[in-house]
């Protein structure tokens, strides 16, 4: 690169860490721009003044810790707010997620930003984790398809989209030095599933390294993860990031992999520069690094500014919402509600005036135009009865109770709007409670005492216990936090204006001690321990059978879909073909309707444990009544495949699997099975630690050992079956016996030098076939 070479070394050093809180340096002797940076998923979050001067610092009020948004957001400039990431994700489109990334893009080109420090994508492994809401889905195959749309949304204006946190950084709880302690298997298959899928369908400019260790090394400094996976397997040309204040050691976090610290840190480009000039850091990694934030700056910086279209973009928000909103409960069809014929309606709580609708923390931003539920119900239904219910969640007021019981019983029909408050759920610390507040259980227990037409709408960043109240209610909505036109989704869902289509992409458990990591989440001593393993989320309740609440992928509508007509594209495949799964969805009710479609699939019995299936294909329909449409999903071997870490590798078996299509998780409507024949060699050698019943576990690795042994004299050759059986349940592994029978005399040396041959000719013959 030419602008490399024009460059000293003290230009090279400081680009490697950046400007002031939120932005790459520049070198402005070789027009190198600077490019700004900004948070959030939900849209650009980015302070009214730019107050930063080299000389005295900056303000960091914009990072500084506020327990509520309020007097906060008026620091920002205002941009459309979208729904979170957790409540996009219930969406399952990703059509919509590109959508809402190109919107938030161009508003950051409206304002001056070259890079979005977003999406999160960290898997939701307890709901109680504080930072949730700006995370999509505990499930890697949604997550990793949901923040890939998004980041092309993103990234097609221009602007560079930031995935994070890479990795294991799943709970807030001293989140800058925890150690998440996970097995290989695991990592892979969960936690850096969802990033491996992103680099390779969305290639996003910069990945964010995330503040904690992983099995005992700070990421910052983990060379496996940021050099040997990301770069070495996974091909990733961007930058890496880190996040902010998440360096220890710049000099091993740089050789470990990390380009560009955040935010400028003076004292470490010293160190940087010194590590350099003694040797401690090669010129050819610095020439990488500075090459691919000199790619940022040539690609994201001083991208002329473009008027957004506000206007198209809330309208977008209001959609984004009502698509992600999922229906729990309708009791009788107690909804939609008649617009035109509404009857007396009462709203109650708080939450209805003063909705909450975004989180906190990074994923802030100043709403252009925050609708409010209890307007936009009244725009539609006309004058309503209205009661506050509560005010403080913690404390409940009987005076309120009585005042709403009163209201709701001149009322027909009431809506109820209870959830979280903002301090309930905070990006920096977990969450103390499954529960909802007192104060708004208490309002659900006192107004569905005394009215059986009760409709509760649920304003929460992650899942709630739903029970035991919702048996007293007759529907509930959930529509998670909406963003600023949230309001107005709700209002068009009520009324029937949108049909539900949204579908949870996390299980909401009945009790918060059923979730997987609840024995030791959030951690302690430092660790957190990751002994679920991969039963995370469904793949947990499925295994253990314990029924959650609702599962993942369920939601209703007002509609109905069958489906039939499930063809799979072959009987048989390899583990080099793809394979077509394809089926029809009918809408069979009286309205139009979006239903996600959605495919497992179920491994056969294999060499390690499996969960029971596997989400592998999911596609959003929209369907007029009476409507049918074909829906097509292609498989591939990675599929069916699990992650072996005695091999180190993703390791498919031979064997029928299923394929499980269906409209939840639990609601299975078609299925059907394929014949995998795997042309993988895989075999697990013998060791002296092996047990004689290990043998049998491959009938030509028997024959390698019986021919072995004969040959060195410690068998004889008419060795028979009735021996072979005998010997199937000695407890004593192989050298031990050997040695045993031979009084010693074969030495351990010796006898690792025969199971060499043995796992030779084992190998040999497997290839053969
Ligand atoms: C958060 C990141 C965020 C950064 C910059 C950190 O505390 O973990 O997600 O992008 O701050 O605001």
């Amino acid at each position: 690169m030419e602008l490399l070479r024009k460059m000293t070394l003290e230009e090279k050093v400081s680009l490697c860490s950046g400007y002031g809180p939120g932005s790459t340096k520049g070198v402005e002797r070789l027009g190198i721009p600077r490019v700004n940076m900004s948070d959030g998923p939900a849209g650009p979050r980015w302070m009214n003044t730019s107050t930063y001067d080299p000389n005295t610092g900056w303000d960091m009020s914009s990072l500084a810790s506020f327990n509520t948004s309020s007097g906060y957001t008026d620091k920002l400039v205002p941009v459309t707010n979208f729904p979170s990431l957790t409540t996009l994700g219930s969406s399952w489109d990703r059509q919509l997620l590109h959508e809402v990334g190109r919107a938030i893009g161009e508003e950051c080109r409206h304002i001056g930003i070259g890079i979005l420090l977003a999406p999160g994508v960290n898997i939701i492994r307890h709901p109680l984790c504080g930072r949730t809401y700006e995370y999509i889905s505990e499930d890697p195959f949604i997550a990793g398809e949901l923040g890939a749309s998004y980041i092309k949304g993103v990234q097609d204006t221009g602007v560079g989209a930031t995935v994070k946190h890479f990795v294991c950084n799943n709970a807030e709880f001293e989140r800058l030095s925890m150690d998440s302690v996970v097995d290989e298997r695991t990592l892979r298959e969960i936690y850096l599933a969802v990033f491996e899928r992103i680099v390779a369908k969305a290639d996003p400019a910069l990945v964010m390294e995330s503040y904690n260790k992983v099995n005992g090394a700070p990421v910052a400094e983990n060379h496996r993860l940021l050099t040997e996976i990301l770069r070495d397997e996974w091909g990733y040309p961007g930058a890496v990031i880190s996040d902010w204040w998440a360096i220890n050691d710049r000099v091993k976090s740089f050789n470990a992999g990390l380009d560009l610290e955040m935010p400028q840190n003076t004292e470490n480009e010293k160190a940087l520069l010194e590590a350099v000039r003694t040797g401690k850091i090669s010129m050819e990694r610095l020439d990488k690094a500075v090459s691919r934030i000199l790619n940022l700056a040539l690609n994201h910086g001083g991208l002329e500014i473009q008027e957004a279209g506000f206007n198209e973009h809330h309208r977008l928000a209001r959609r984004a919402a009502a698509e992600s909103a999922v229906l729990l409960k309708n009791e009788g069809d107690i909804l939609p509600l008649d617009p035109d014929v509404p009857g007396v309606i009462a709203v109650i709580g708080t939450f209805a005036k003063i909705p909450r609708y975004q989180g906190w923390g990074c994923s802030i931003v100043n709403p252009r135009r925050l609708l409010i539920p209890l307007d936009e119900i009244k725009a539609v239904a006309g004058e309503v009865h209205y009661s506050d219910g509560y005010v403080d969640g913690d404390r409940t007021d009987r005076g309120l109770l009585l005042e709403a019981c009163e209201t709701a019983g001149r009322a027909e029909t009431v809506l109820l709007f209870v959830g979280l408050p903002e301090d309930y759920e905070t990006e920096t610390h977990d969450r103390a409670d499954f529960n909802m507040p007192e104060a708004h259980l208490r309002l659900i227990e006192a107004v569905s005492r005394i009215h059986d037409r009760v409709i509760v709408i649920l304003q929460n960043g992650s899942a709630v216990a739903v029970e035991p109240w919702i048996d007293s209610v007759e529907a509930v909505l959930e529509v998670w936090l909406g963003g600023e036109a949230g309001a107005g989704a709700v209002a068009d869902i009520l009324f029937g204006r949108e049909i539900p289509s949204g579908k949870l992409a996390s299980t909401i458990p009945r009790r918060i001690e059923d979730a997987p990591a609840s024995l030791g989440f959030p951690g302690e001593n430092g660790r957190h321990i990751y002994g679920e393993g991969i039963y995370v989320g469904y793949r947990y309740y499925e295994k253990r059978k314990v029924e959650p609440s609702f599962p993942f992928g369920f939601g209703l509508s007002y509609t109905r879909f069958t489906y039939s007509d499930l063809i799979l594209g072959s009987e048989t495949m390899t583990d080099i073909e793809t394979m077509t799964v394809s089926f029809n969805v009918t809408n069979v009710g009286e309205k139009p309707g979006k239903e996600v479609a959605q495919v497992y699939v179920v491994p056969p019995d294999s060499r390690l444990r499996r969960p029971l299936k596997e989400l592998k294909g999911f596609t959003k329909v929209t369907l007029e009544p009476g409507e049918r449409k074909k829906v097509r999903i292609e498989l591939d071997w990675r599929d069916f495949a699990y992650y072996d870490d005695f091999f180190g590798k993703w390791v498919v078996e031979s064997g029928v699997y299923g394929i499980s299509v269906g409209s939840s998780s639990t609601d299975i409507r078609l299925e059907a099975s394929v014949e995998m024949d795997s042309h993988q060699v895989n075999y697990t050698p013998l060791t002296g630690e092996s047990y004689c019943y290990n043998l049998f576990a491959n009938p030509l690795q028997l024959e390698a050992f019986k021919e072995v042994m004969v040959e060195k004299g410690v068998w004889p050759v008419d060795i028979d079956e009735d021996f072979l059986d005998a010997i199937k349940h000695n407890f004593i592994p192989l050298y031990k016996s050997i040695s045993r029978q031979t009084k010693g005399k074969v030495t351990r040396e010796v006898f690792d030098g025969w199971l060499a041959a043995v796992n030779r000719r084992v190998l040999e013959a497997m290839k053969e076939g």
